[in-house]
């Protein structure tokens, strides 16, 4: 377990370097990252390359004991490229081009570019594939940042074609398929295909969906182009990149075969701003929400079922939120250890010394721009020294999450509170409060070995799907479904039988009718006994062979069917048409966790969180509030002591049902 930085050697004067890397090291930090944005640099005009300087500072980091690791600088091309090929450049929804001027306008799908990419790629990794000091390489930057993932060029136009030829073969299949009759949407061949441009209306959303795969893909092509070239070089390298929090155009799952892990940029004081409904509380304005950033590192975790790494971490106040309050005291230690907690191997501090020039001036470093250390350098020095070795995290309870289903969900909402990530966490949020570790994995995972599984929304579902989680439960599974499982088939067609189509016979119940409901609606709903509020969504469940577990109180669904469950071999199905408010949630994961013999802690309150790994539990405290611990008389403390303050984490050698709030 170890820290590390993003470092711009770059951006200072050349005899500054050994001072900056001195005190890396100082700090305990063991890799810096380097040169994701250095093409101009690297090559100042085409063919005439400068790498002298990334020599010295990769040679530094070797001296001073670290390790470098190095990225394709591909996110932001120089402007003698762009001139000499203008057609590299993305173009929006209405055919404008993206510009040069910034970062990630080009095309993953233009061939000048792959071309591009290779040449810059491969003089880079053959450079360094036998220096001893490079661990490892990121591809490229953050993928799809900026809403880049979905391009409506000419090239894209021509590769959508080809994709929608190779996927259907011929262009009835394909009328089929997307249900092209509706609004005289057929086409007579693969040629009269556009890219979604704009329109008066919504776009058809199998149309809509096919685009957002597609897109998805090129990504995948262009990522693997990165990928291999690094294992040619260098096959004992590994290769990463670095995804973003609760980033919804990327599945990142998706790129995960071609990658030895995967990394992501994690920012919890932006997160909270930016990127979830609502108003965040001060404490999350000094140190994010800990389930927002927490199911993140679970996704990067839960895609390879390996250790990832935060290839950028927070380290004080940031430029690109709307208010940039400084982080609580304390809390770049508290997130590295919060990271460690939820499996990562390495967290690395995004960026060394805050810059002088460009976009990011605003944005911290561990150092301030005149070379003095700020809070996130003394943290990252504390923390270092804390951490340890430690066995990847063995969850018992994998969350199933699906991009497709958040994209169509996501077209065809059906309320403007519909929100995916959300109601993802209404689920994760209960799970974590009882400090229960969750693979957050996609649907398709082989989910041997997981004691329960919960699937919020599986909105697009096939045959192969039910039969897989029919086979879960059949092994003594316990499966908990939500709101909207199963109302379409893979293409976005409604499936002709009520939802939940295929897996109906497993569940034990149809959903007889649906219904969106704004806020001024009354909403409660009981569930054995006890009566809790839900929101947005009400599927009126009509159940065969399932028992009824829960029934609307209010409104015109008063007295239906809102939760069912039922018995199929050793395992169970319990499915929730509703979506739960946070106590409706925590009594549903409670009983899922009683049937399945999931060991877990009472729950703890908002931005209090444990969670073990390796028999030790962290406790982490994302609030002003301090916090007294229970934990087992002879357990002994390795980070702090049974007071937990204010942002601050308390890691103990006991499992996570034996430790609680006093
Ligand atoms: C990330 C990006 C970095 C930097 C950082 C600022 O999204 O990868 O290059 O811009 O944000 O917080």
């Amino acid at each position: 377990m170890t820290l590390g930085v993003c470092y711009f050697p770059e951006h200072w004067p050349s005899e500054r370097w050994e001072t900056d890397v001195e005190q890396m090291a100082d700090a305990g930090l063991a890799y810096v990252r380097m040169a994701e944005f250095s093409w101009a640099r690297v090559e100042p005009e085409r063919g005439e390359f400068d790498f002298d300087w990334l020599d010295e500072a990769v040679e530094l980091v070797g001296e001073y004991g670290m390790e470098a690791v190095l990225c394709t600088p591909t996110a932001t091309p120089p402007k003698w490229l762009v001139d000499e090929h203008p057609d590299i450049r993305q173009a929006d929804a209405d055919g404008t081009p993206r510009e040069w001027g910034s970062r990630r306008f080009t095309c993953f799908n233009s061939p000048t570019y792959r071309e591009e990419t290779e040449r810059i790629v491969r003089t880079m990794t053959e450079r360094y594939a036998d220096d001893p000091h490079v661990a490892g390489w990121q591809a490229d930057n953050e993928y799809g940042c900026h809403r880049t993932v979905r391009c409506y060029c000419e090239d894209c136009a021509a590769a959508f074609r080809e994709w929608l030829e190779s996927t259907y073969g011929d262009v009835e299949t394909l009328n089929e398929a997307w249900g092209n009759t509706f609004w005289s949407q057929q086409y007579s061949d693969f040629e009269a295909v556009d890219p979604p441009g704009p329109t008066p209306a919504e776009h058809h959303p199998s149309r809509l969906l096919d685009y957002y795969r597609f897109a998805n893909d090129s990504v995948v092509e262009y990522n693997r182009l990165h990928a291999d070239l690094i294992r040619e070089a260098n096959d004992d390298w590994f290769a990463t990149h670095n995804f973003m929090g609760d980033f919804p155009t990327l599945d990142a799952y998706s790129l995960s075969d071609d990658l030895d892990f995967l990394g992501w940029d994690s920012y919890p004081t932006g997160f909270v701003q930016d990127r979830q409904p609502g108003e965040p509380t001060t404490d999350e304005l000094r140190a994010g929400d800990p389930d927002e950033v927490g199911m993140n590192h679970d996704i990067y975790r839960g895609a390879k079922r390996v250790p990832f790494w935060v290839l950028e971490q927070q380290p004080g106040d940031v430029n690109w939120p709307p208010h940039a309050p400084q982080p609580g005291a304390g809390a770049m230690r508290l997130w590295a250890h919060h990271a460690v907690a939820h499996g990562a191997d390495a967290v690395l501090y995004f960026r060394w010394r805050r810059c002088r020039q460009g976009q990011e001036q605003y944005h911290a470093g561990l150092r301030k721009q005149d070379g003095s250390p700020d809070r996130g350098y003394r943290d990252a020095a504390a923390t270092a020294p804390e951490l340890f070795d430690l066995a990847p995290v063995d969850a018992p309870v994998a969350l199933l999450h699906d991009y497709e289903s958040l994209w169509a969900t996501e077209s065809q909402p059906h309320s403007p509170d519909w929100h995916y990530w959300s109601h993802l966490r209404a689920y994760y949020d209960a799970l974590r409060a009882r400090g229960v570790q969750v693979d957050v994995v996609p649907p398709s995972t082989d989910l041997d070995g997981y004691a329960a599984a919960v699937a919020p929304t599986l909105y697009l579902a096939g045959e192969d799907l039910a039969a897989h989680l029919a086979d879960f439960v059949a092994d003594g599974g316990h499966l908990l479904l939500g709101a909207r499982t199963g109302e379409k088939d893979p293409h976005n067609q409604l499936h002709e039988a009520l939802a939940p189509g295929p897996l109906a016979d497993l569940v034990g119940a149809r959903v007889a009718r649906h219904e969106s409901l704004p806020e001024q609606f009354d909403t409660t709903v009981e569930y054995r006994g006890e009566t809790y509020d839900f929101r947005t969504w009400a599927g009126w469940l009509d159940p065969a062979a399932a028992e009824t577990r829960g029934q609307y109180r209010s409104g015109e669904a008063a007295g239906e069917p809102a939760v069912v469950h039922d018995s199929v071999g050793d395992g169970t199905v319990t499915t929730v048409g509703c979506w739960p408010g946070e106590g409706l949630a925590d009594a549903l994961v409670e009983d899922l966790l009683a049937a399945a013999a999931v060991d877990h802690a009472d729950p703890f309150p908002d931005g209090v969180r444990a969670a073990e790994r390796d028999g030790y539990t962290w406790v982490t405290n994302f609030t002003s509030d301090p916090r007294s611990l229970a934990t087992p008389a002879d357990a002994a403390f390795v980070v702090g002591d049974d007071t937990v303050g204010a942002y601050d984490v308390a890691v103990v050698e006991a499992p996570v049902d034996e430790v609680g709030l006093e």
